[in-house]
């Protein structure tokens, strides 16, 4: 696990909840009883990074806090802990670009270069402000290796020329699809299905429906009785 700092903490800076935080927060707030409120500050958490251009100021993380009831360690061990939560200004658009084992040997080593080409070294926003990125670990979506998680979306088996048809897109102000990027439905093989493929299985015209389940046990015969 990376050390995360706090970005430049001012003991006297302040954070104000907009009215749309608030009314989230207190949404997740009811969720749970009153003694137990503080379990909502990973929700509360989410929606201030969500309001503060998608990073947690200190100031931020201590609003949070006294919303909750908590005291500031306790918050400031959940956000440190968390890499969902981002402790640095980051770019309009953050690349968080999975270097774990099964992205690693499907090439995620070639795209982190290629960011650091393009983007500009990792955990830094880039001039424009437009774009940042940094490696994280395994954010669960390995069968569709290498895979880069982009604000709130997943971008998989992504390959260099993807990667720059992206941030291409991106700094033009489209918004690409995410998910795969491969020639599948989302995580099935590649290419047309191997098995299943009589439609008749699925629009209901199947002349004989299937009456056992084929290699199901077999119910044992009666026993004859004797005269
Ligand atoms: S290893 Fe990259 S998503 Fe799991």
């Amino acid at each position: 696990m990376s050390h995360r700092r706090f970005h430049h903490p001012d003991p006297n800076a302040t954070f104000v909840f907009t009215k749309e935080t608030e009314s989230q927060i207190a949404w997740w707030e009811k969720k749970y009883p009153l003694e137990r409120r503080n379990s909502a500050v990973i929700p509360a958490l989410w929606v201030v990074q969500k309001q503060n251009g998608g990073w947690l100021s200190e100031a931020a993380l201590r609003a949070v806090g006294d919303r909750l009831g908590m005291a500031y360690i306790r918050v400031y061990e959940i956000a440190t802990f968390y890499t969902m939560f981002n402790l640095e200004p980051v770019g309009k658009y953050h690349f968080q670009v999975c270097g774990t084992t099964p992205c690693m040997l499907r090439g995620a080593d070639k795209l982190k270069s290629f960011c650091e080409r393009k983007i500009g070294p990792k955990g830094q926003v880039s001039r424009s402000g437009t774009f940042s990125w940094v490696e994280v670990e395994c954010l669960g979506a390995c069968v569709n290796a290498p895979m880069i998680q982009i604000n709130d979306y997943y971008y998989e088996d992504i390959s260099i020329e993807t990667l720059e048809q992206l941030i291409e897109d991106f700094a033009a102000g489209k918004e690409p699809k995410p998910g795969t990027y491969a020639k599948r439905q989302t995580s099935a093989p590649e290419g047309p299905a191997t098995s299943l493929t009589d439609p008749a299985l699925f629009d209901g015209s199947r002349a004989e429906p299937l009456k056992t389940i084929p290699g199901a046990p077999q119910p044992a015969a009666p026993e004859e009785t004797k005269a």
